[in-house]
């Protein structure tokens, strides 16, 4: 894991660019919602709006509440759509994910779809934010690294912080999301931490050997990943 630390001002713009140079090129691209990266899809939707360039990528998305669609303000699928995908002119097909308002058995099926996808067209590219449990996507603490596409039972870290997304207070009980198998498959990964708040678990991630309790400690067994911190996250006296 190689561990990248910019300024809070300059975080949007590289990790940005970044996502700029993934969209031009063929292959699948999964980015995640949240706080995290809002900033630098703002940054990506605003070049595009100047300068247009080639979509050439396909997008898939990482994960969703239960229960929520694109319509709904607070679901990952809204604030994605909100803050990059209105403002690109995508094909049709060219963004794939989840649909988190089937129910039993169709959620299964959901997973089975997103699964077969990756297969296809593996991801050459995810980007995927640190939750202040360490979960990644919705793969919460316990979580095998083995896990593909699953229905997860969301922990109460989840549910407390999901809280912001949301205009009123939610009933949030499980997600959809791609598994650490998955996302350990992408050719490359950028995991992107800011913010005082995310220091403690970024401490805590970089001293922990991989271990199933921790999610986001499976990016060390992946030979391609840069973990993007801003320096408001990473004090070297905290870490050291
Ligand atoms: P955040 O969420 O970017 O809103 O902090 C990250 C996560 O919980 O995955």
């Amino acid at each position: 894991m190689e561990l990248a630390i910019c300024s809070r001002h300059q975080f949007p713009q590289l990790l940005g660019d970044a996502i700029i140079t993934a969209l031009q090129q063929e292959g699948s691209v999964c980015l995640a919602s949240g706080d995290t990266p809002q900033l630098a899809y703002r940054y990506v939707a605003a070049q595009y709006q100047r300068r247009p360039f080639p979509l050439r990528a396909t997008l898939v998305g990482l994960d969703e509440w239960v229960g929520f669609g694109p319509q709904d303000e607070g679901s990952c699928q809204y604030a994605m759509h909100h803050d990059l995908y209105q403002h690109l002119s995508l094909r049709p097909g060219q963004l794939r994910q989840f649909d988190a308002r089937r129910a039993g058995d169709a959620l299964e099926e959901e997973c089975h779809r997103m699964n077969q996808l990756l297969t296809e067209q593996p991801l050459r590219l995810v980007l995927v934010g640190i939750g202040q449990n360490g979960h990644l996507g919705l793969n919460e603490p316990g979580v095998a690294f083995s896990s593909l596409a699953h229905v997860s039972n969301l922990s109460e870290t989840t549910v407390r912080v999901a809280q912001k997304y949301f205009p009123q207070s939610t009933t949030l009980r499980q997600g959809i999301t791609l598994g650490i198998a998955n996302i350990l498959a992408s050719e490359k990964i950028i995991a992107v931490a800011n913010g005082a708040h995310k220091r403690d678990i970024i401490q805590r991630l970089l001293m922990t050997p991989p271990s199933e309790t921790l999610p986001a400690t499976s990016l060390k067994q992946h030979h391609n990943t840069q973990l993007l911190l801003d320096d408001a996250v990473f004090h070297v006296e905290n870490i050291l």
